[in-house]
């Protein structure tokens, strides 16, 4: 069967690279003007990839070819989904981890029930709720996120490791064995990853062994298309191939990251690890416009907030009202400015604190905020705050989507929160630890790296899940699997991914081209629609008539998505955002 590369990046793609020749060729015979080649290689960003057995999208595209060969080899989708978050914790160590955690939803292919496997990270025993506070009661930032007291207990390799023992068909040793070779024998740099160690340069510097172990010996960045090794991560995860979960939560590993903390006043022991426990919770289940959504339960708030504003706006004529219109953008920040002032004061991890999810995502509930929205008039977020749930109550990452021949779909988000984490690699380890402790509510009001505010039910507490806006998403529509799909972007996970929603179910997108599509985010505070490049003018200055402040924004998340068509096939979207991408099945 043939494979399709779905990759829009023009260095990449071999479609791309095609389109480029033709239209260089065209130029020349024709003097066509720029403007039209690059329009031929715009189509790239509107067209799925196609297959019928398997589909696969992820954010890098060594990943997303030893995932498909996973399923070529009959493995199922958990199998492949495994195997690419290993493989991701080596070829994109910005966001791939085995240092951090995540969230991976999966929806068997029987119409069985979807399950949601939880592998954030969490406080350490050490931890207190003021730990990021100044004598003053002042929030230190650095602290939170580029100390050693910023890294949770990784969640990841215990997480994927349970996914697999619950529903693969392959051994943990199997799944890593693409991650370890990569590692070992090193792979192809592209632009991206020269790009983001220079970017990234001044905070990565600092710490011996995160040089040592990402840029060459004269302090350079590895230069695209050299080969990048990691000897001491291959090593790392052959422990993990050969022990299991312990081979990180115990022994070498477990001991490396204790002396890392040790050295630097961090607060993660070795009984930290070997206590760390994934769990397995009910996703978020709401409708849309006949459509089932499920999502990711707290906690992460992402489900949640994506019901919640599903909806608000399903009282709307969405697709009468128009995609991206002025219309269609203001009902949709007012619906995220309320969902978002819910948010800082409900959502927290459902182990410590009681959250109102069922009211939260209750018809009854939307119904109510909806009736506030003015129709002609953006109501400033200082007039907004949290709701009453109650009545109705009976909680730079990367993302994947992957979809087998038996229609089993898995969605998995994972992160070490910023591009690089903390930025401190784990010395003899070979990776990076993540900063996740800065997702807590450092202190009530004060907002996070994202500028999002949180509150009591989100304060940091001993072995306590720090909030999360992670969605990994599958939507079903008459009871099989139909939309498998979810995205980077810290706060902007939750706007991005309901995007993609409600670019396919009310604007009848194909997948490419609702990934693609420019997109805005509004998340109460601060004040203000953020959106991306591609909206008119007219729309713009319309928002600014009914009060909005409009603010152009650098690209928004990272989607990756599947779509299953009626017939079973299989359509993937992977995002042009983000360089490496590509999705590709067969
Ligand atoms: N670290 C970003 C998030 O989990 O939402």
């Amino acid at each position: 069967m043939d494979r399709v590369m779905g990759n829009p990046q023009p260095e990449i793609s071999r479609k791309c690279v095609w389109s480029l020749l033709a239209a260089l060729l065209i130029t020349l015979l024709v003097g066509l003007p720029q403007a039209r080649a690059q329009a031929i290689l715009e189509g790239e960003r509107f067209h799925p990839v196609q297959g019928t057995q398997g589909m696969v999208a992820t954010s890098h595209t060594l990943a997303t070819e030893i995932a498909l060969e996973v399923l070529e080899n009959g493995g199922n989708a958990v199998d492949a989904a495994v195997t690419a978050g290993f493989a991701l914790a080596v070829t994109q160590p910005r966001s791939g981890n085995i240092g951090g955690g995540g969230f991976m939803l999966y929806a068997p292919g029987d119409g069985g029930a979807p399950e949601a496997i939880d592998y954030r990270e969490t406080a350490p025993a050490g931890a207190t709720e003021t730990m990021f506070q100044n004598a003053d009661g002042e929030v230190v930032q650095q602290r939170s996120r580029f100390s050693h007291q910023a890294a949770g207990v990784p969640g990841t390799v215990a997480g994927l490791s349970l996914a697999l023992e619950r529903h693969g068909t392959i051994s943990l040793e199997q799944a890593l064995a693409p991650a370890i070779k990569l590692a070992r024998e090193g792979f192809e740099v592209p632009r991206r990853f020269t790009e983001g160690l220079e970017q990234a340069r001044e905070r990565l510097e600092r710490w011996p062994a995160t040089k040592a172990t990402f840029y060459n010996a004269d302090g350079s960045a590895p230069q695209p298309g050299s080969v990048f090794r990691q000897p001491e991560l291959a090593d790392t995860l052959q422990r993990i191939a050969d022990q299991g979960p312990k081979g990180f939560y115990e022994g070498e590993t477990a001991r490396l990251i204790v002396e890392e903390m040790q050295r630097h006043d961090g607060l993660i022991t070795l009984e930290d690890l070997q206590t760390y426990q994934p769990a397995i919770r009910e996703p978020v289940h709401g409708t849309y416009r006949g459509h089932d959504i499920y999502s990711m339960s707290p906690p992460s708030s992402g489900g949640t907030h994506i019901v919640q504003i599903l909806n608000i706006l399903e009282h709307y004529p969405i697709a009468e009202l128009g995609h991206n219109s002025a219309a269609t953008v203001h009902r949709m920040a007012e619906a995220m400015k309320l969902a978002y002032a819910d948010r800082a004061k409900y959502l927290g991890d459902t182990d410590f604190v009681d959250v109102p999810v069922t009211g939260l995502t209750s018809k009854g509930y939307a119904a109510a905020l909806q009736a506030t929205i003015d129709p002609d008039r953006a109501r400033p977020s200082s007039e907004i705050s949290a709701g009453n749930p109650a009545p109705w109550e009976s909680n730079e990452t990367t993302h994947f989507s992957i979809v087998d021949r038996w229609g089993n779909a898995v969605s998995n988000t994972y992160t070490i929160n910023f591009s690089y984490g903390s930025g401190i690699t784990v010395a003899g380890a070979g990776f990076l630890l993540n900063n996740e402790m800065d997702d807590f509510s450092a202190k009530p009001g004060v907002p996070n790296a994202y500028g999002l505010i949180g509150g009591e039910a989100n304060k940091i507490e001993p072995g306590k899940r720090m909030l999360s806006s992670m969605s990994p998403t599958i939507v079903r529509k008459d009871g099989r699997n139909y939309l498998v799909t979810g995205s980077p972007g810290g706060s902007r996970i939750i706007t991005t991914t309901l995007q993609v929603l409600m670019n396919v179910i009310d604007h009848n997108m194909n997948i490419q081209s609702a990934v693609s599509a420019p997109r805005m985010h509004h998340q109460w505070l601060p004040d203000e629609i953020r959106m991306e490049q591609g909206f008119s003018p007219d729309t713009i200055e319309l928002l600014e008539g009914l009060g909005h402040k409009v603010s152009i924004s650098r690209a928004m998340g990272a989607i990756q998505s599947v779509l299953i068509g009626e017939d079973g096939t299989l359509y993937g979207g992977a995002d042009p955002r983000r360089s490496t991408s590509a999705a590709m099945g067969y």
